[in-house]
Order: C-alpha cells, then sequence, then structure tokens
C-alpha cells in the first residue's frame, strides 16, 4: 500500500520505517526541514536502537522516503497515518493544535478515497474533530480511524514488528478492511488486532499508560514506607511480583516516571475525567507521589551534606529518562540536577546517548563528560539516575578512587547495599534501609 506519515518523530520514524519494511511504499513528512534535511543524508534525528539500519535499508530498497511536502504525499497515498505531537496544554489537557491542522492540510491534499489514521496519543472525541478537520476541505471520500500507538522508546522496532495487541478504533467496514490488511504482517493468532469503536481505543492508550504510572507510583509509595519501617523494597517487590495476579512488570521504586508520555497521558486523562465531572482520585495522588519521588535524590543529598551544596561537586549518571534512548522530555534527571544546582552544586554528567539533548536542556550549566569515569573526577558524591546496562557493573575501585568521597546515590536501585557497604562505599538506595 502507498502510506505517508504526517510527523516524523519517535512514533512516526518508527511506524513508516516498520511499515516500509514489510512492503508498503511510504513517505515520512515533517514539517521540520532539518530533521528532513538529516534523514535524506541518511542522518537520524533520535536515537532508537535498530533504527538507523532499518532505516537505511528500506530508503536503498526504495520502499521509504522522506519529505517535507504533505500535499503531494497525501496526494499519492491510500492510507495516511496523523503522528503529531500533543503535547500537554496550559490546563493539563492534550494540546490537539499539531493534530488538526495536519488534519485540516491532509483533507485538502486528498485526490481519492483514503484512510486517516490518527496515530497520535488523543483524547476521547479527537477522531470527530479529525473527521470535522478533514471534511472542511475534503473533495473526496475519507473514513478517519483510531490507531493508538503503544510502543517504548529503546525497544520501538521490536514493539512495533511484534506488538502485543493493536488496537483499531473504527466505524466503516472498508477502513476495517484496509487495517486489517496493513495490521496482517506485525500479528499472529495470540497477538490480535483488537478491533472497537473509536471513543474505546482513543481512552485504552491513556488507560495503559495511567495503569502503569499507578504501578509505578504505587512501588514508589511502598518504598518509602520500607524506608521508614526499616524494610527493604527489593524484598517486597519480588514477594509481589510473583503473584500471578500482581505480576513484575513496572514495580521497581525508583526517581519517579518521565518520557514524553506518562507524566503528560496522567495529566491528560484527569482533565477528561473533569470535563465529564469525574474527579480521578486515584491518578490525582499518582501524580503527587511522582512529584515527590523526583525530589528524593535531592533531600536524601541534602539530609546528607547539609542543606547548602555549594562548593560541591557531583556526579550525575544517566540523563535520558529511561535507558536506550535519547528522549529526555521530562526526564527525572532534570529535577535532580536542577535540585542540585539550586542548591549551589557543580553536576558533571554523563549519559551514554543523550549528550546532544542535554546541551539544549542545560546549556552550560552542566558539565557533560565523554565517559562515566570522567565524571567522577574529584565529586564529592555519584548519583545514578537512569540505568543504563554499563552503569551496572562499573571498575568500583576505580570509581572510589576518582571520587572526592565515595558516596553513592543509587537512584534506580542497581547496586547490592550490602556489596556497596563493604567496598567502602556510603550508599543510599530507593526503599532500602539508609545508613543515618
Ligand atoms: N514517544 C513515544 O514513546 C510514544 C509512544 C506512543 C505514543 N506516542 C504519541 O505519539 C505522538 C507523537 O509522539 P513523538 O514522541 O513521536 O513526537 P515527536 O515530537 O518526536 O514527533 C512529532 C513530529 O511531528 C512533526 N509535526 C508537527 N506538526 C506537523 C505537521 N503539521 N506536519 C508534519 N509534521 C508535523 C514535528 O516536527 C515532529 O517531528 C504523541 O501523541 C505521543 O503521545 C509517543
Amino acid at each position: 500500500m502507498k502510506l505517508s506519515i504526517i510527523g516524523s518523530g519517535y512514533v512516526g520514524l518508527v511506524a513508516g520505517t516498520c511499515f516500509a519494511d514489510s512492503g508498503n511504499d511510504v513517505v515520512c513528512v515533517d514539517i521540520d526541514a532539518a530533521k528532513i534535511a538529516g534523514l535524506a543524508r541518511g542522518e537520524l534525528p533520535i536515537y532508537e536502537p535498530g533504527l538507523d539500519e532499518l532505516v537505511k535499508r528500506n530508503v536503498k530498497e526504495g520502499r521509504l522516503s522522506f519529505s517535507t511536502d504533505l500535499t503531494a504525499s497525501v496526494a499519492r497515498s491510500e492510507v495516511v497515518f496523523i503522528a503529531v505531537g500533543t503535547p500537554e496544554g496550559e490546563t493539563g489537557e492534550a494540546d490537539l493544535q499539531y493534530v488538526l491542522a495536519a488534519a485540516e492540510q491532509v483533507g485538502r491534499a486528498l485526490t481519492q478515497y483514503t484512510v486517516i489514521v490518527d496515530k497520535s496519543t488523543v483524547p476521547v472525541g479527537t477522531a470527530a474533530k479529525v473527521r470535522a478537520a478533514v471534511g472542511a476541505g475534503a473533495k473526496h471520500p475519507f473514513d478517519v480511524v483510531s490507531n493508538p500507538e503503544f510502543l517504548k522508546e529503546g525497544a520501538a522496532i521490536d514493539d512495533f514488528l511484534k506488538p502485543d495487541r493493536v488496537v483499531v478504533g473504527v466505524d466503516s467496514e472498508r477502513a476495517r478492511k484496509v487495517m486489517a490488511e496493513l495490521y496482517a504482517p506485525f500479528v499472529r493468532t495470540e497477538n490480535p488486532v483488537l478491533f472497537m469503536d473509536t471513543p474505546s481505543a482513543e481512552l485504552t492508550k491513556y488507560a495503559a499508560n495511567a495503569m502503569l504510572a499507578v504501578r509505578i507510583s504505587f512501588m514508589n509509595d511502598i518504598a518509602a514506607l520500607c524506608e521508614r519501617v526499616g524494610a527493604d523494597v527489593d524484598a517486597v517487590r519480588k514477594g509481589l511480583g510473583s503473584d500471578s495476579r500482581i505480576g513484575y512488570p513496572f514495580l521497581f521504586p525508583g526517581v519517579g516516571y518521565g518520557g514524553s508520555c506518562f507524566p503528560k497521558d496522567v495529566k491528560a486523562l484527569i482533565t477528561t475525567g473533569r470535563e465529564h465531572g469525574l474527579e480521578l482520585d486515584l491518578l490525582r495522588a499518582v501524580e503527587r507521589i511522582n512529584e515527590r519521588q523526583k525530589k528524593l535524590l535531592v533531600q536524601k543529598a541534602a539530609k546528607h551534606f547539609g542543606p547548602d551544596l555549594s562548593g560541591k561537586t557531583f556526579a550525575v549518571w544517566g540523563l535520558a529518562f529511561k535507558p536506550r534512548t535519547d528522549d529526555m522530555r521530562e526526564a527525572p534527571s532534570v529535577e535532580v540536577i536542577e535540585g542540585l544546582i539550586g542548591k549551589g552544586a557543580r553536576i558533571q554528567a554523563h549519559d551514554p546517548v543523550s549528550a546532544h539533548t542535554a546541551r539544549r536542556v542545560f546549556g552550560s550549566r552542566v558539565t557533560l563528560c565523554e565517559t562515566p569515569y570522567a565524571a567522577l573526577e574529584g565529586a564529592d558524591a555519584l548519583f545514578v539516575v537512569t540505568e543504563w546496562n554499563e552503569f551496572r557493573r562499573p571498575d568500583f575501585d576505580r570509581v572510589k578512587a576518582l571520587l572526592k568521597s565515595p558516596v553513592v546515590f543509587d537512584g534506580r536501585n542497581i547496586y547490592d547495599p550490602a556489596a556497596m557497604r563493604a567496598r567502602g562505599f556510603t550508599y543510599f538506595g530507593v526503599g532500602r534501609p539508609n545508613p543515618e
């Protein structure tokens, strides 16, 4: 099939590339001319494992191309995906201006019957708004389908090629057939395409992210209680996760959830509830716990070193909101670093792939180091904020020798507290018995 993907960011670029890889003829469109020019030169705008190779192969084989010309791409397409950003609006709602602007342009560009797919995360009722926006300028028939995306940055290709499920909200048989054919290569019987009405599809995406955020905040609350009563959250986590009704995923306490999705999607769902006269109390608590959690490491540092951290230098390992991505949107590292700088500290940070993103976020206020060890030189403590694999088994003797004082704040519980103490570190984790 001939496809256009409008918006070539984390979702659009992955979706477009994977659809091309299954044999479709795909144009990825973006309004960001620099992004498209870079892609045309073979330079990816984002770090996503495996994407570079897949893009190059599909470009070479003539199935994938990049353009700023939405009108020309849509004119030749049977299916158009809208995968632009839906950032947080002023009152917590999802800001639909990019989706609706794209939909209007798409409408004017149609030259034949076209299936228009909302891939962006959008609140209940958006399919109807997109239909109206497309319809305003359309001279050809079209259907609007809701097809929220569940990929995880850092494992996006695998998630897209082998999804747990594909959710499609659709109210036309013609569009349903097109979507079934498009996704057939990616699904097996046990990984279904779930067809449903559009409001249910739109809500499913928010409910999934909210559920995952609930689990994280729940564990962060349990971790806080563990610290107060002298329990070890790691033992509690294993005891919980082994219950088949509960399971292990998303039970890790830490420095709070971040990223481009959970924070804004939880807020948007709360706002949708309010617009319909319903206070989603559980989700409000989830947000409060998360805000508290993002401040935890700075509080621990202030307790250990005193409230004034001027004259102190801290090493920070990990800046991306999670491993295997360069995405720092709403990353807990920003809150940790700003909190430490706010108390007068200097920061030397390292992240395996996010230096270019961090430079945009912090400018020259943070020293970005090429290696994890360089960040440790002369530092008063190490803060582990993102659990990249390369931080899990460092040369601890070298870490200790480079640090001015052997203090570690482990925001992801990647080290064994007893082993760290045996190596001579003053070790602070999350929800684990504290040294003081
Ligand atoms: N990032 C994720 O992990 C993820 C996962 C699932 C769902 N989502 C959802 O997918 C959507 C996109 O997220 P993202 O992370 O890919 O965003 P992104 O910011 O990385 O990419 C969006 C792209 O759309 C482009 N754009 C905006 N308006 C345009 C227009 N009129 N025409 C062409 N291009 C336009 C922007 O220039 C940008 O490159 C959001 O709704 C998000 O909530 C994201």
